[in-house]
């Protein structure tokens, strides 16, 4: 049965009281009228991010990290973390939408305990030779520029028994998994977890790429392979520069894959190392997804939304989803960046979009 509008309103709204009587008295009731919304963010005509194009500079981080060595006991090392907030997130611990990085020193001797959360992280190496990420049962050790995994649930610990201090950036999916409300986190029931494999095991088996362990099982849906060591990317970076220019937007760029699927190396987060040859200036275009940029080494600029961001060597900078953007190599050699992002989520949901731009330099 239907009844009638006079029916169903209730005592003190518009019939009796008048209309600003009525939106008041909705906000008793937790709900408000969409047609009265002026918060372009809840329905937007394109998307437009929150954060906002920005670099940490590396001489500040590496100065700061340097001082929480002195501050910051051995017992906490695993926290020594600066944390990269996005200005325009914070007080969000997020660095871009979907993606947090923070920079992490551990001095000779020290090491993290083992763990395992269901957030998904890496390192990528930028300072130390030697030291060791331990997942599920193997040591991958780390030199700069290595890429070493430690995905969602898998048990982790970390040691420095060299005599140099190792500073590395972690990536990890925190703002998404927690946005999620599934991220979970369990310490380990020893301090380091016990050697199933020889060290670097994984390394050694998946050298050669397209020739996978036939006789492997892998259900996991993240890569087998802990460590992406420098020394292959750095020497296929070198071949492919001597014979190609790459993408117009981004140079000579390859994907760190999973070698079982041939997809993304986790599910939540991809990672990228490119190459832009000597004063290359790239298109400019647009994606939905965000990015982390780490420069691995040389000198230039990333125009985002007329905003020039300058770097440098070691510097780590961000940019937003759906902003403009084009790549700048100022120098006479080539120069190398690190990024991850999250465009595995977006195209496993069908939100990925790219579009080229007109360049704004
Ligand atoms: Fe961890
Ligand atoms: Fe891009």
């Amino acid at each position: 049965m239907t009844q009638s509008i006079e029916a169903t309103s209730a005592p003190g709204g518009a019939a009796e009281g008048g209309e600003e009587q009525y939106y008041r008295g909705l906000g008793s009731l937790n709900v408000e009228p969409l047609w009265r919304n002026t918060d372009p963010r809840l329905l937007p005509t394109e998307p437009r991010s929150q954060a906002v194009p920005y670099v940490w500079r590396y001489a500040d981080v590496r100065r700061e990290l340097m001082t929480a060595g002195r501050l910051i006991s051995a017992e906490e090392a695993e926290r020594r973390v600066l944390m990269l907030i996005n200005p325009g997130l914070a007080p969000e611990v997020e660095t871009a939408n979907n993606l947090y990085a923070g920079i992490q020193l551990v001095l000779p001797g020290e090491i993290a305990p083992m763990h395992k959360h269901a957030a998904a992280a890496f390192r990528f190496v930028i300072e130390g030779t030697g030291a060791y990420t331990a997942v599920n049962g193997e040591r991958a050790h780390m030199h700069p520029g290595d890429i070493v995994l430690t995905p969602s649930w898998a048990w982790h610990d970390h040691g420095n028994f060299t005599d140099e201090p190792v500073v590395w950036m972690d990536g990890l999916d925190l703002p998404l998994i927690n946005k999620l409300e599934s991220n979970f986190f369990v310490d380990g029931p020893e301090q380091a977890q016990e050697q199933l494999r020889s060290a670097d095991s994984t390394e050694r088996l998946y050298a050669a790429s397209r020739l996978n362990p036939a006789w492997k099982t892998w259900d996991k849906p993240y890569s087998p392979l802990i460590n992406y060591p420098w020394s292959v990317t750095e020497q296929l970076l070198k071949s492919a520069l001597d014979e190609w220019v790459g993408s117009p937007t981004d140079g000579v760029i390859f994907e760190f894959t999973n070698p079982e699927s041939g997809g993304p190396i986790m599910p939540t987060m991809g990672a990228y190392i490119q190459a832009l040859p000597a004063k290359m200036h790239t298109e400019a275009h647009q994606h939905t997804s965000s990015a982390i940029y780490h420069v691995v080494r040389g000198r230039g600029q990333t125009i985002v939304d007329g905003e020039v961001l300058d770097w440098s060597q070691h510097d780590t900078f961000t940019v937003p989803g759906w902003s403009v953007h084009e790549h700048i190599n100022t120098e006479n050699e080539p120069a190398v960046l690190f990024s991850h992002t999250d465009i595995p989520v977006l195209k496993a949901l069908g939100f990925y979009q790219e579009r080229a731009c007109v360049r704004q330099a």
